[in-house]
């Protein structure tokens, strides 16, 4: 913070309380990559914790992998590799990604960790010994041949109503009608293929239907500050008398990747019982290394707060099991749960065939600024729980306009002028401008749009600032006043009250654009900004230094490149059943909040592939597509009237002449999509390997010779 020097109108921030604040963000699994989705949560968690340090509270933002469960176990085995060594890898690559993105946690942990192992313990200890734990039998669906207890959504089978083949146990994606998964006429394991048998198994429940239970979370429910997430939570309680909270299943049995139950040898914690104790745990383990009272912020009546940031899709567990379980161990509830909305790209889910399913890697790969994209999320970002929509051409238009256009401008114009005419120090005087004086009043109240998350209105209000100073720069005109040695004060007045109103925007912008902060201030010569600086400006005894250029523009070019690197059309994964699966996965946990699965391979039937058109084609031209470093464009013979236009991203592996004349095999009944160069009518097929870093190397299939354009490959 920045003492001395005189204070103007300070009133954000200062004289409050410090508080004392934990923070988190929700705990992603460890067998995938952090995606766009994901970051929406992580940077408005981010961005809500930077702006509470900037009033200078003590706050702690912890996070860590989720680990454990089936999905985990069974990716590992997939890959041939141990869970602890999937999920060491995993957390490598999650934590580089959030660096990258300036996601400023106190401490990146894992669930498979002691501190965990021991939490979990201690709590459902005392969940036992306070009589919330009932121990029954169960009847479930075994995989006799893989040998295991087979979840839901590892079941398939027909469609009890109407015959479908291979629908998911709980809902049928061709009539749309729901059931049990033991209504599933013929089922089979996704895993193995083989017929689950029935069979018992002992199963620990946590007794959510106690009275004790659904009168405290009918207290409980009132604190939520979002009203959608308390009608959501009054529709789970139902009517007082009804009794609609069941009892939680939380345990599974061997084999699994977790926490095995103290006395119960084959029984572990299901995973959702360790991922929230997790949030616990990391912060354990940063308090160890920070010297913090751990038990003083977990017990009850301390004045220290805790909030959850979580996407939509997970309340249940955070507003119901996540509360009940703290308050019948005897710790401390959360003071709030926050849940956002999901994102979508270019108005639809994000999708890997059309290139939006976008991680986070490969955006950082791709060469994009971070900051851009913690602006764009942060201008739509509000206190609900409406989806978002990342809309790739509004993207670049909107940070262009906005943060290089109207903010970095103020700085970029101003600071030549003060350095070259100046010495580089601003004129005392106009630091008492009326405009400076709106703008320091708004401070406060941007400050507390973040705080209330509505992270829109704060961005709106900054950029209306933003608006008003280059009205005032257009109407003073520096570089005309530049021209009359006799308008020096006048010159010197303008980039003085320009380059303090860039100051004050820099401070309301802060908590987005971190990094372009601490530029902003190596620049000034200032101390790292707080909303209290506001009322400190920029002095004469401090010249700036010289001008560092802050940001770039984002180039059409760059965006093409990031969801050409992200379309899938020639991963196998995108092919037939790969991607069916991987649909209802996440359908599947969009529905019922369970772990996502990776997309296995499952089996297939002979209908399911006949779907797929498969044509020998002759490629009767080949070209490099301009703007592309990805992509060919391909004409297709396929013994159609005409020939077929086809985009393929195989320009790292071939030279366009040397596939003209040559035969390969197409998809041929794939939707037409449109892309930025022109219309894509079908897909080649070729061959890559899964980790295509560590093995390079792209190949397109070609027939044998005889094989003639139009033919059916079946
Ligand atoms: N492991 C659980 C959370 C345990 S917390 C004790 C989980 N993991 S997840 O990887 O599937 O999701 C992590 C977070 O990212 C969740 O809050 C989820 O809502 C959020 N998102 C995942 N995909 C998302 C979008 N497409 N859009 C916005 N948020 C999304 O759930
Ligand atoms: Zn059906």
């Amino acid at each position: 913070m920045t003492v001395s020097a005189p204070h103007l109108a300070a009133q954000a921030g200062t004289g409050a309380a410090r508080r004392r604040i934990l923070v988190t963000s929700a705990l992603p699994y460890a067998n995938g990559q952090i995606h766009l989705g994901h970051l929406v949560e992580f940077i408005q968690t981010d961005v809500w914790v930077r702006a509470m340090r900037m009033h200078g509270h003590e706050v702690y933002y912890v996070g860590a992998d989720d680990t454990h469960g089936t999905p985990i176990m069974l990716s590992a085995e997939k890959e041939g590799i141990t869970p602890k060594q999937l999920i060491e890898r995993v957390w490598r690559e999650h934590t580089r990604d959030l660096g990258n993105f300036l996601i400023s946690f106190d401490n990146y942990y894992t669930t498979d960790s002691e501190e965990n192992k021991t939490l979990c313990e201690t709590i459902y200890g005392k969940l036992e010994q306070a009589g919330f734990i009932d121990a029954r039998e169960i009847e479930q669906a075994y995989d006799p041949v893989k040998e295991m207890f087979l979840p839901d959504r590892f079941i398939k089978g027909e469609c009890p109503k109407c015959g479908a083949k291979d629908q998911y146990g709980d809902s049928c994606e061709v009539c749309g009608s729901t059931y049990q998964p033991t209504d599933l006429v013929n089922p089979y394991s996704a895993i193995s293929g083989a017929t689950p048998v029935r069979r018992k198994s002992t199963h620990y429940f946590f007794r959510l239907s106690d009275t004790r239970c659904e009168n405290f979370l009918r207290e409980w429910v009132s604190k939520l500050a979002q009203p959608e997430a308390t009608n959501k939570m009054r529709e789970w309680l139902g009517e007082a008398g009804e009794a609609k909270l069941g009892d939680w299943d939380i345990s599974r049995d061997a084999p699994y990747f977790g926490f095995e139950i103290p006395g119960a040898p084959g029984k572990y914690f299901y995973v959702w019982l360790d991922a929230p104790v997790g949030y616990y745990a990391s912060f354990k383990n940063l308090a160890a290394k920070r010297g913090l009272d751990f038990e003083e912020w977990i017990k009850p009546g301390t004045g220290t707060e805790q909030y959850h940031f979580i996407g939509k899709d997970i309340l249940y567990f955070h507003t119901l099991f996540w509360p009940a379980m703290l308050e019948f161990a005897g710790y401390r509830t959360p003071t709030n749960v926050f849940a956002h909305g999901f994102l979508t790209v270019d108005g639809a889910k994000m999708s890997k065939s059309r290139g939006t399913f976008i991680t986070a890697n490969s955006y950082i790969e791709t060469g994009l600024n971070p900051e851009w994209l913690r602006y764009y999320f942060a201008a739509k970002l509000n206190a609900t729980m409406e989806d978002l929509d990342l809309n790739l051409d509004d993207f670049l238009a909107r940070v262009n306009s906005d943060v290089v256009g109207k903010y970095v401008n103020i700085a970029s114009r101003a600071a030549g002028f003060l350095i070259k005419r100046f010495d580089g120090r601003v004129q005392d005087s106009a630091m008492h401008h009326p405009l400076l004086a709106t703008l320091r009043a708004a401070i406060p109240q941007i400050a507390a749009h973040f705080e209330a998350r509505e992270y829109s209105r704060a961005v709106r209000q900054t950029m209306e600032s933003a608006d008003a100073v280059n009205a005032y720069v257009d109407a003073a005109k520096p570089w005309d006043q530049a021209k009359d040695p006799a308008n020096a004060a006048l010159l010197h007045e303008t980039v003085s009250v320009s380059l303090e109103a860039f100051r004050l925007l820099s401070i309301a912008l802060k908590p987005v654009l971190p990094a372009l902060a601490a530029k902003v201030e190596a620049f000034l010569g200032v101390a790292p900004l707080t909303w209290a600086d506001a009322g400190t400006p920029l002095s004469s005894a401090q010249p700036i230094n010289a001008y560092q250029h802050l940001m770039t523009r984002i180039d059409a070019k760059q965006i093409e490149a990031l969801v050409a690197a992200n379309r899938g059309s020639l991963q196998a994964a995108e092919t037939g059943a790969a991607a069916a699966a991987a649909d209802a996965a996440s359908k599947t946990k969009q529905k019922a909040a369970a772990p996502a699965a990776e997309a296995q391979s499952e089996t297939i039937s002979i209908d399911d592939f006949a779907k797929i058109d498969l044509r020998v084609a002759l490629i009767v031209d080949c070209k490099a597509v301009e703007g592309s470093d990805k992509l060919l464009q391909l004409t297709l013979e396929v013994g159609e009237e005409k020939t077929r236009n086809v985009f393929s991203g195989i320009k790292s592996a071939y030279r366009p002449e040397d596939l003209v004349g040559k035969l390969t095999v197409m998809v041929a009944n794939l939707a037409p999509r449109k892309m930025k160069f022109g219309m894509s009518e079908g897909m080649v097929l070729a061959a890559s390997s899964a980790n295509e870093k560590a093995e390079p190397g792209l190949y397109i299939l070609e027939p044998h010779s005889g094989a003639k354009p139009g033919m059916r490959v079946r």
